[in-house]
């Protein structure tokens, strides 16, 4: 690799390529292979994308061995316990933290797009009251193309800004919206006065009827979470929405796209599995009969909030939720203190346990974000929702680089087909 070049050889078919290597600031380096199919008739194949890097970002740096996430360079510790979430989201989608004036400028754009169209709420009655929140969040949010014609150009950078200011501001109002309307309550608008976080916070649980006060530990929290769960580079539902915006479609249907992909239990859908799973053990003595059911491989059981396709020691993110659980569980009034008892334990035993050591499986930030948001009064099927309110600027930071890119071209994979070969058509009378 001295020469910045892979040797490629395969005797089979007579290929002996010199493919470009691509050098990050960190991590590892990439073999280009992008011309090998133009110049050797070869494709490549990874099934899962186990070995390969779809694009170039600067955003988000992930080192699975070391635990180690980074956005635009800052530590995930260093934001969690000083920045605001305005502040990350700020970060993420310009490149550099705000200054004051630039943080204040920023904040007042957000508020000032956190308004929903009064149409727009004609649609949540097409929805059945028990409709899933995650369900409710596709189809808004997916709605959001049909409005906004002023600004809907892919091409013009200052359009594609105006549609990441609407999406980041407008999502906490939808998502409390998708809430309200399962809990057959009245919407409640936006409050300029609040903070991003406390907001949210107000649009889920006040009423017409009486004075809400935010709780500050709950807003922190809520505050945390978001920035935790920002960005985390090109993961399923980020991957999602590049390749639905590659083929330079909708904003708003993209960022839908990516909520799609959240939902499924094996990305952002198991903080509620967690939970559900959790309540299923119910009790420290039921820890060693779930752990057997998640070693069985003839059993579809999985230990949910364990295990991460790219971090192999520890989740950062996990290390952090931990702490923050005791706290809120701690100062919130609320008993539910059995469950992060039996939550430690469960982890504590799955550490130590030979299966999980040497699959390298470890909690992921699911595994406690939920206990946090009980506690936060947040019902089990809004937690992927609370995933998707801090998501979205990743997504939408995703989708900004990806478009200002030159390079830009539409995401098209190939295959490996394995079907039938040719064969001629048989009439229907003589098969
Ligand atoms: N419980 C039991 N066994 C597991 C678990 C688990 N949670 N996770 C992985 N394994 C086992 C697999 O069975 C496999 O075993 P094998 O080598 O004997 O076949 C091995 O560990 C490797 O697992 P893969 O599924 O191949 O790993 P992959 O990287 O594809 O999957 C994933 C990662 C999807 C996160 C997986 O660990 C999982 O399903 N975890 C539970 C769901 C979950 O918590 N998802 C949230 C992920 S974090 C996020 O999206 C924010």
């Amino acid at each position: 690799m001295a020469d910045n070049t892979y040797e490629l050889c395969n005797e089979h078919k007579g290929i002996k390529e010199h493919l470009p290597v691509i050098e990050g600031t960190q991590g590892p380096h990439a073999v280009d292979v992008s011309k090998l199919y133009r110049d050797t008739g070869v494709l490549t194949y990874d099934p899962g994308f186990m070995s390969t890097a779809s694009c170039e970002s600067r955003i988000t740096y992930i080192d699975g061995e070391a635990g180690i996430l980074e956005y635009r360079g800052y530590p995930i510790e260093q934001l969690a316990e000083k920045a605001t979430f305005l502040e990350v989201a700020y970060l993420l989608l310009h490149g550099d933290l705000p200054s004051s004036v630039q943080l204040r400028e920023f904040e007042q754009i957000i508020v000032y797009h956190t308004m929903l169209n009064e149409t727009l709420k004609n649609f949540y009655d097409g929805f059945h009251h028990d409709a899933h929140p995650m369900a409710i969040m596709v189809g808004v949010v997916g709605s959001l193309s049909a409005f906004y014609h002023d600004s809907l150009d892919v091409n013009d950078p200052h359009h594609r800004e105006v549609s990441a200011h609407r999406l980041l501001a407008k999502m906490p109002t939808i998502a409390a919206a998708s809430y309200k309307h399962n809990i057959s309550e009245p919407i409640v608008y936006p409050d300029n006065n609040l903070s991003y976080c406390a907001n949210f916070l107000n649009m889920m649980f006040s009423t017409p009827c009486e004075p809400y006060e935010v709780n500050s530990t709950a807003e922190k929290a809520v505050n945390l979470l978001f920035i935790l769960h920002a960005d985390h580079e090109q993961n399923a539902s980020t991957s999602t929405v590049r390749l639905a915006g590659s083929s330079l479609a909708n904003p708003f249907a993209c960022i839908a796209a990516g909520i799609a992909s959240l939902w499924g239990p094996a990305h952002g859908g198991a903080n509620e599995a967690v939970l559900n799973m959790l309540t299923d053990i119910g009790d420290v003595s039921q820890i060693d009969k779930y752990i057997a059911k998640a070693k069985d491989k003839s059993d579809k059981f999985r230990l949910m909030g364990f295990g991460h396709r790219v971090y192999k020691n520890f989740d950062p993110r996990a290390d952090i939720l931990r702490e923050v659980c005791k706290e809120v569980l701690d100062k919130l009034p609320v008993d539910d203190s059995p469950l992060f008892e039996l939550a430690l334990r469960l982890e504590e035993i799955a550490l130590h346990d030979e299966y999980f050591v040497k699959r390298k499986l470890y909690p992921n930030v699911d595994f406690y974000s939920g206990i946090i948001y009980r506690a936060l009064g947040i019902p089990n099927n809004m937690f992927t929702v609370m995933f998707a309110l801090g998501r979205t600027v990743g997504w939408v930071a995703h989708w900004m680089e990806m478009m200002s890119d030159p390079e830009q071209k539409i995401g098209r994979p190939r295959q490996i087909y394995k079907g039938s070969p040719r064969r001629e058509y048989i009439p229907i009378e003589n098969r």
